[in-house]
């Protein structure tokens, strides 16, 4: 039987299968489900509990047990979704360098597949789903009717992720300055002695969009009008 609804995205990371996947379901109105979260999950877990990352049953027996829920986003941070486990929210503390260095280890163990297959498959059976992965159609949804496999090279790959944390932490750092800018810019305008204001005959340039040049010469334009020949 063809599980005409559901649409596969497999492919090495970085290759595209988030990005990809969230835009196909939001154009076909489907559900994205991106199953890597459930591994980073099990990982994020695991380092929390101060598990041995090669104690396989200790990290077997949590992968069985972990409660993992997946919210359409609550907070306009960047995130696709909200990853809660065990009423916490870990959405991105399951893209930390330490989950990344642990989460292929702990993927390599049978129960701990079989425990996620189970789970994506409970979701994939709803249907209407792009779900993305490493295995999904090979082994977690086989009779979905659309499976794609994306690939690039690894240096492709590293620069498209080395591109996404500079975005990532310019807009951090971007936050921070306006955050630290509109501090100042209060406290400077409501003291009470010489506070920063308009002097009542001064000309309000507004430098918004405009290079340094253009206002310059708005500048020298405005002296030159007043002070004709000068
Ligand atoms: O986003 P990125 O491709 O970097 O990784 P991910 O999709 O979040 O997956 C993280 C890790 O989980 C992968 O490197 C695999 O080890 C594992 N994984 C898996 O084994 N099977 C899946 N269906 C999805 C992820
Ligand atoms: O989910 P996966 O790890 O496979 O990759 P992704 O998170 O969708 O994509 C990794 C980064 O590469 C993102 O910043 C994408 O915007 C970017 N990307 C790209 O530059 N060119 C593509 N053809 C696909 C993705």
């Amino acid at each position: 039987m063809i599980d005409n609804d559901v649409i596969t995205i497999d492919g090495p990371a970085a290759s595209g299968k988030s990005s990809v996947g969230k835009a196909i379901a939001d154009f076909f109105g489907y559900l994205f489900f991106d199953t890597g979260l459930m591994y980073r999950a099990v990982s994020w877990a695991a380092i929390q509990a101060g598990l041995d990352i090669r104690d396989e049953e200790a990290i077997s027996f949590l992968a069985e047990q972990i409660d993992i829920k997946i919210y359409p986003a609550s907070i306009p941070d960047g995130r696709m979704y909200d990853v809660i486990v065990d009423e916490e929210d870990v959405t991105w503390q399951i893209r930390s360098p330490a989950v990344n260095s642990c989460v292929s280890q702990i993927s390599t163990y049978e129960r701990v597949r079989s425990a996620m297959t189970a789970k994506q498959r409970e979701m994939g059976k709803q249907g209407k789903i792009v779900m993305v992965g490493r295995d999904i159609g090979t082994v977690v949804m086989p009779n979905a009717k659309f499976k794609f496999y994306l690939e690039a090279t690894a240096e492709e790959r590293a620069k498209r992720r080395c591109m996404e944390i500079v975005r990532k932490n310019g807009e951090g750092v971007y936050k921070n300055i306006l955050q630290s800018i509109k501090g100042r810019d209060q406290i400077d305008s409501s003291r009470e002695i010489a506070p920063l204001k308009p002097a009542r005959d001064a000309n309000i340039i507004n430098t918004d969009g405009k290079t340094f040049d253009e206002v310059v010469n708005e500048v020298i334009s405005i002296i030159k009008i007043k002070k004709p020949g000068g």
